[in-house]
């Protein structure tokens, strides 16, 4: 069987994007001041992709328009319902010039999971892939070249309809925005400190937990300020179980001291494409990695016992971060520090940046 039939897109014909220039895109001087400092998720380039998709028409009427506010009717389903997803991955300038993602493949399945537990249409991943080609086509100036910056890639999709009846929407756009992202850490990598939420869940079982969409974000701002009052950068949830989830908006991943990397794995946990990339790199120098539940006890007693000698988190923003403290009610444990997770960091960074070979094929260039 050759790989074209075991692609669900094989044969599938690209889109054909109307192009709308933005008249009042910044000047090269105002760009370059801004990706000088371009902070998170504050900056926007100047254009953005809107592909509408209708159940009659499918997926039609692809362009590239300038940046800025969707009009939407007071009764668009998503404003009642939230049915809504979101991908999140970057673009990095690499010495050459050219602009290069990683793993698009990977977002463009997740984000066909996530539409597919919330009721909302599939995307075709090559349509998924296209549509951040056609906006770095226009934007590619946006992606900054200065040391771990990027620009971040917002793919979103919502239920556009206006009706109240709560069913899936019959009308839905998916959009891509861009957004000029500096290091995440200014100064070196920091380990953060987390908060263990024990009042509140961020999944159930069957629940949207596997899902990117913004119900799951918006019930962990509260535990996520509960992390804040109590001195802590990032909140951790437990399952019902007491067994860990993960992070806010990060996964987590615990080193044994005979070097085996353990993560939690569960459907209510949302798969990250960095936690599976690390997880490869490390197989890759031969350490074991297992996916299986690991309670809060046996966490608190493997940091005491040795047994666990590193517990760091990884996602797209951040990449790798160490995990220094873990505080809940009544307790406060220093966690390992160890130098695994930083050397794997480096790794994966200098993948993405082209500063060492890509033996995987993760990379995709956008701008070519
Ligand atoms: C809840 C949650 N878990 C894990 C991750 C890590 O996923 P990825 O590595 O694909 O960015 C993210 C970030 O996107 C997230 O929001």
């Amino acid at each position: 069987m050759t790989l074209l039939d075991t692609d669900p897109d094989a044969g599938l014909e690209p889109l054909e994007f109307a192009v709308t220039k933005n008249l009042t895109a910044r000047s090269a001087a105002e760009r370059e001041q801004i990706l000088q400092s371009p902070g998170f998720g504050t900056h926007f380039t100047d254009h953005m992709v809107d592909i509408c998709w209708s159940v009659r028409g499918g997926w039609h009427r692809p362009r590239v328009q300038p940046y800025g506010p969707i009009a939407l009717d007071p009764a668009a389903a998503v404003l009642h319902y939230g049915q809504e997803i979101f991908e999140g991955i970057k673009a990095y300038r690499h010495a050459d010039g050219s602009v290069h993602t990683f793993r698009p493949d990977q977002n463009g399945r997740r984000l066909q999971r996530s539409a597919r537990r919330l009721a909302l249409p599939e995307l075709p991943v090559a349509y998924f892939i296209q549509s951040l080609r056609e906006l770095i086509a226009v934007d590619g100036d946006w992606v900054p070249g200065g040391e771990d910056q990027s620009l971040y890639l917002r793919p979103f999709m919502f239920a556009k309809e206006a009706f109240l009846g709560v069913r899936p929407a019959h009308k839905v756009n998916y959009y891509v925005i861009a957004s000029p992202a500096g290091a995440y850490f200014k100064g070196g990598v920091q380990p953060v400190s987390i908060w263990l939420s024990e009042d509140y869940a961020r999944a159930g079982k069957g629940g949207t937990g596997a899902a990117k969409t913004g119900g799951n974000y918006a019930a962990s701002l509260l535990p996520q300020s509960e992390a804040y009052e109590n001195e802590c950068d990032q909140v951790v949830f437990l399952d019902q179980d007491g067994n860990v989830e993960e992070l806010g908006g990060m996964n987590i991943v615990f080193v044994l001291k005979d070097g085996t990397l353990v993560t939690p794995q569960s459907d209510s946990i949302l798969e990250g494409i960095t936690r599976d990339s690390i997880l490869q790199l490390a197989i890759d120098r031969g350490h074991k990695v297992e996916g299986r539940d690991v309670s809060l006890a046996q966490w608190r007693e493997g940091v005491a016992s040795g047994e666990i000698v590193e517990v760091f988190a990884c996602g797209t923003a951040a990449v790798v971060t160490p995990i220094g403290v873990l505080k809940g009610k009544g307790f406060f444990d220093q966690q390992p520090s160890g130098s695994l997770a930083l050397s794997l960091r480096e790794e994966l960074t200098d993948i993405q940046y082209g500063r060492r070979e890509d033996t995987h094929g993760w990379l995709h260039r956008l701008d070519a």
